[in-house]
């Protein structure tokens, strides 16, 4: 729906035309951007199995994993069901992340930059197109920014200034 609508920006007036677009129709254009790039369901399970295969062997988050992760036939689909709504809003994934990650002993802010170091050395690896890998690694880093918040400086906050 196209619609005129005056508005006031530092007392001056204008107008412009805008598009009301129902997140239907957002959903549907980020699915297509998706496609076009080659981000289809085959290409997200190939990322997930090649970066967890990685971190499997990764020598610092490797054991992180492998003391957290019971069963890898639960965790590689719930991971891709992620990714394919994190890039194509898909809407498969519904957990929460934050709760998952504060549980976890052992991992420093420092493992964020080797997790994300893996990732994106895994997309250059495999990736289609060339655009494919700021388009996850964008998205990673600021999902990396909101674990590490919830991880390492809330809690400190919480503490107070005194801890
Ligand atoms: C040092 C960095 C990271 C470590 C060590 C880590 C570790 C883990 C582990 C061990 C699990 C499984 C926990 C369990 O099953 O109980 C997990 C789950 C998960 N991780 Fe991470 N992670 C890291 C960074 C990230 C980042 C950057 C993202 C997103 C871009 C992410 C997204 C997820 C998601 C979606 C789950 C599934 C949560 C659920 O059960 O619903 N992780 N992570």
């Amino acid at each position: 729906m196209r619609s005129r609508m005056p508005f006031s920006v530092q007392g001056v007036s204008q107008s412009m035309t805008y598009r009301v677009r129902s997140a239907e129709q957002r959903r549907a254009e980020i699915q297509a951007n998706a496609i076009a790039m080659g981000i289809d369901d085959a290409f997200i399970s190939k990322l997930v199995e090649t970066f967890y295969r990685r971190v499997r062997q990764h020598a610092k988050l490797g054991p992180i994993f492998h003391d957290a992760v019971e069963d890898w036939d639960e965790h590689l689909p719930k991971m891709k069901d992620f990714w394919s709504s994190v890039a194509t809003s898909s809407g498969r994934y519904s957990g929460k992340p934050v709760p998952v990650h504060q549980k976890l002993s052992g991992v420093s802010e420092h493992d964020f930059s080797e997790w994300l170091d893996l990732f994106e050395q895994t997309l250059h690896d495999i990736a289609p197109s060339p655009d494919i890998v700021p388009y996850f690694l964008d998205r990673a880093k600021r999902i990396a920014e909101s674990l590490k918040l919830a991880m390492f400086s809330l809690p400190k906050l919480r503490e107070g200034p005194g801890a």
